[in-house]
């Protein structure tokens, strides 16, 4: 009698924590799969110690030294880091003199613990300073400045900041050049510009590893063509490009198969892939009175499986990081530029880990 209750009682603990987010430390059951064999004490293998590649997160130096949680989860989690702002021209660069004070932070606290810098971004239209842009400068004066810019920032991290964004976000959606005001119009040949600031940066720092990097790049083929087609007058040309990201900001609707085939073509290139902004969206219909469940937290769970393992079929030497567009629920860009109910990371905002975190570190071979 007294072993039946015990039974239904560990059957009925089983039952109310699946699917549940856990605290630092708890194995998460996941709806519909067999707890048998599974230690809920065991602890959760940090995703660094597990991965062969740097596992990354965009991150805020601000929120860094304001809450210690976040500071927490972020050197327990994760190898790597990028500014997820402060490393932007519009923020070093604002005025005609450079700010240096929170890429240095960046930079010295990733030294002290131990972390990689990824750096984000050298070029990219929605980033050039409003003073920048108002000079009005004919492309000869314009790529002087920026050439100026990418030696000072570059050179300044040389040998601490690894690997660079060089260029962020040139092609449209289908593969046409991006229709923006900063570059287009001033150059007569912009890919033969971006081109060149491969080459800058390449000469103020020869180690550090340079990409290219955009969004949709996997499920666009059009886009993916204009990538694959620059890269290859690049290296015609001796331009360096060491790797390619793409963003992933993308959702559990994602087609999967899409994915994959743009994966697959993508890593024909032979280049480093970068998983470089990953987020999963689950209000995929931006609704207001949207409610993650354990059923959504679960869908979460296998998109992040997935795209990890898909990751994990590149080459070794293809393999270079997959970085998160942020650490919690708690700050995302998404909860401004998509819906405030969105829930895209893999801690939630009490910092326990979500599904989400579980599938991603399933995913991991
Ligand atoms: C976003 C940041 O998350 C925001 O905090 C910032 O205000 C705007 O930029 N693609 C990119 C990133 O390459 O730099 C963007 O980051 C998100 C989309």
């Amino acid at each position: 009698m007294i072993d039946k209750k015990i039974i239904w009682g560990v059957l009925l603990l089983c039952t109310m924590i699946f699917a549940s987010c856990s605290n630092d430390g708890k194995v998460v059951f996941i709806q519909g799969e067999e707890p048998v064999g599974i230690d809920p004490n065991a602890p959760i293998q940090p995703l660094k110690d597990k991965a062969k590649f740097k596992i990354g997160a965009a991150v805020k130096f601000t929120t860094l030294q304001g809450d210690a949680k976040y500071k927490d989860a972020v050197l327990k989690n994760f190898s790597q880091i990028t500014a997820e702002f402060e490393m932007k021209m519009a923020t070093i660069w604002g005025s005609t003199s450079y700010n240096w004070t929170a890429p240095d932070n960046l930079v010295n606290f990733a030294k002290d613990n131990n972390l990689e810098v990824h750096g984000h971004t050298l070029i990219w239209y929605n980033s050039f300073p409003d003073w920048f842009k108002n000079q009005q400068n004919d492309s000869v004066a314009f790529e002087a400045k920026v050439k100026v810019y990418i030696k000072d920032v570059v050179g300044r991290y040389k040998g601490k900041v690894k690997s660079w964004d060089v260029v962020n976000e040139v092609f449209a959606d289908g593969g046409a050049l991006r229709d923006e005001t900063v570059i287009k119009p001033i150059f007569k040949d912009p890919i033969g510009f971006y081109g060149r600031c491969f080459q800058y940066a390449r000469e103020a720092d020869p180690d550090a590893k340079l990409f290219y990097n955009d969004y949709s790049v996997v499920i666009d083929a059009g886009k993916r063509a204009a990538i694959k087609k620059m890269v290859a007058r690049f290296k015609a040309k001796g331009y360096p490009i060491d790797g390619l990201g793409d963003q992933f900001h993308y959702s559990v609707n994602t087609n999967r198969q899409v994915m994959t085939t743009g994966f697959t073509d993508l890593a024909s290139t032979g280049l480093l892939i970068h998983i470089s902004e990953l987020d999963i969206k689950v209000n995929v219909n931006k609704s207001d009175s949207y409610f993650f469940s354990d059923e959504e937290a679960q869908k979460q769970a296998d998109t992040y499986k997935y795209i990890v393992e898909m990751y994990e079929t590149l080459p070794q030497n293809q393999k270079f990081a997959i970085t998160t567009w942020g650490v919690t629920d708690k700050y995302t860009w998404l909860t401004e530029a998509w819906n405030p109910k969105e829930y895209p990371l893999l801690f939630d905002i009490d910092y326990s880990k979500k599904a989400a975190y579980v599938g991603f570190l399933a995913g991991l071979k």
